[in-house]
Order: structure tokens, then C-alpha cells, then sequence
């Protein structure tokens, strides 16, 4: 067994000793979204601090939990709160609890995510369900040897983003008065934001959304196997003709403000997988 099979194995059986829930699906709340599954059933609450080899996340307005329930009678695993590489995690580190969740039993993720705005036709507060990605970390979640176990070495990433799961989100913000767009998330490492020449480059390079997690966690969801949603909430417009300043606190707002709209989202798409 390799060091990485072998951490996943401890991690996978401490959370087990503590609860035998199996879940569904798995879910990744992001910046200011911690609040999303407020209403969940919980049946085990778990520090990341005391699973074998998470690492601690210090981020303002990432709690730093794995909660184990159920969630509109679906068993869910959530990572309350996420790691960063610009928290100075490896992408190994970064991607480890994605690993854990699947190997739990999770075949379906959704994560969330806070975004900068690239399209002009994006504004604060619109969902964005991601379609597709351009992945300009500087770093790779699967260089090294590749664990064979776990996914194939040169994984296809044609259709990465669940089409169907899309559509059905999009059916379910109709039916609730609230559209939601769809694009392509360029991924970076941060923590800078970006100057407003980077964000123009963006825009003409495909992008629709830039923020600083999502793609590493997808990269290795896809490699193994998972069914994959992702929904990102615009905190800032990245318009390089008005360029506008962008805080971490205004982030963590826009993003808190748009809470019970993708809780709603969510739910609702959990019901239909
Ligand atoms: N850029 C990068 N990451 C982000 C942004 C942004 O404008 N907004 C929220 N996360």
C-alpha cells in the first residue's frame, strides 16, 4: 500500500470508528457558505484537527468541520470550510479530504465556491453552475506517481461537469424565480486578486469566473470517478473596463447574502440524484 492509499485508509477508519453513516454524496462549502446545511441532521461532527493527516484551515470564514448526516433524507458527507494551496498546503494536502470522502463512500460531489466575475453579464450575488474549467495553478494534484488504485494515470476530462446535473439545477432556479448561469471557472492559486489586466486576459482566454480552490478538487474527483456538480457564487465583477476593488470581507459577504439561494439549489438537486 503507498503512503497516500495508506493515509486515506486511517483517515477513512478513524471517521468510520466514529459514526458507521455511509454517505451519498459528498459536498464542499466554500467561502461564506459554511451556513448552507444548517438544517442538516448530523450525526457525527468532526474536527479536521483530529482526523489523521487533514490539515488545519486558518481562513477567516472557513469553519473547519466534516459533518456526517443527513440532509433532506439523503446521507451526506460536508467539509465545512476547505484548504487553500495559498494557505501553503501542498495540492496533495488541498485534495486529501476529496480522496477521503469518495473512499467513505461518496460517489456525487458538489462544491461551492466564492468567484470573481468575468463575463459583464455576471453580477454580485448570481449562481453560477461551473461547465467547465481552465486550470491556471502553477501545481498539479496528480503529479508524482499516479496511484493506480485510485484513478488511471492520463484521466479524460471531456465531461467533467455532470451535464444532466446542470440542467436539472438550471430547471430548479427557474422554478423558483432566480436564474442560474452557467460558465467556465478559470482556477488560480491566489492569494492575490487579480489586476484588472489579469482579469481582461481571463475573459479572453474563455473565462466566465476566477477564484482560488475548485479546480484541484475536481481534477481529483474526476480522476476518481465522481459525479461532479459545482455552483459558484459571484462576490466581485472582474470588469476590466471599471475596475473595482475586491476584499476578502466583501467576499465572504456577497457570498453569506447568497446562502439561501444555494442552499435552495442544492437541496432541491440532491433530491434528483
Ligand atoms: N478572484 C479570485 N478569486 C476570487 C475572486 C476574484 O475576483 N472573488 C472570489 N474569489
Amino acid at each position: 500500500m503507498s503512503e497516500l492509499t495508506n493515509q486515506i485508509k486511517e483517515a477513512v477508519d478513524f471517521i468510520r470508528s466514529k459514526t458507521k453513516l455511509k454517505p451519498e454524496v459528498a459536498l464542499v462549502l466554500g467561502s461564506g457558505l459554511g451556513e448552507t446545511v444548517s438544517d442538516i441532521l448530523v450525526d457525527q461532527e468532526i474536527d479536521y484537527a483530529s482526523i489523521p493527516h487533514f490539515p488545519v484551515s486558518t481562513v477567516i470564514g472557513h469553519s473547519g468541520k466534516l459533518l456526517l448526516g443527513s440532509w433532506n433524507n439523503k446521507r451526506v458527507v460536508v467539509m465545512q470550510g476547505r484548504f487553500h494551496y495559498y494557505e501553503g498546503y501542498s495540492l496533495q494536502q488541498v485534495t486529501f479530504p476529496i480522496r477521503v470522502m469518495k473512499k467513505l463512500g461518496a460517489e456525487t460531489i458538489f462544491i461551492t465556491n466564492a468567484s470573481g466575475g468575468l463575463n459583464p453579464d455576471f453580477k454580485v450575488g448570481d449562481l453560477v453552475a461551473i461547465n467547465d474549467h481552465i486550470n491556471l495553478n502553477s501545481d498539479h494534484p496528480l503529479r508524482g506517481k499516479n496511484e493506480d488504485e485510485l484513478g488511471t494515470r492520463f484521466p479524460d476530462q471531456h465531461s467533467v461537469y455532470d451535464r444532466a446535473m446542470i440542467e436539472k439545477a438550471k430547471t430548479i432556479a427557474e422554478n423558483n424565480n432566480f436564474k442560474l448561469q452557467t460558465g467556465v471557472y478559470v482556477g488560480v492559486t491566489g492569494p492575490t486578486f487579480e489586476t484588472p489586466a489579469e482579469y481582461k486576459y481571463m475573459r479572453i482566454i474563455g473565462g466566465d469566473a476566477v477564484g482560488m480552490s475548485t479546480v484541484p478538487e475536481v481534477i481529483v474527483a474526476n480522476h476518481m470517478g465522481m459525479k461532479i456538480f459545482c455552483v459558484s457564487v459571484i462576490t466581485d465583477e472582474g470588469n476590466p473596463v471599471v475596475p473595482q476593488k475586491v476584499s476578502h470581507v466583501d467576499v465572504v459577504k456577497a457570498a453569506k447574502e447568497a446562502g439561501p439561494k444555494m442552499t435552495l439549489l442544492l437541496r432541491e438537486l440532491l433530491q434528483l440524484i
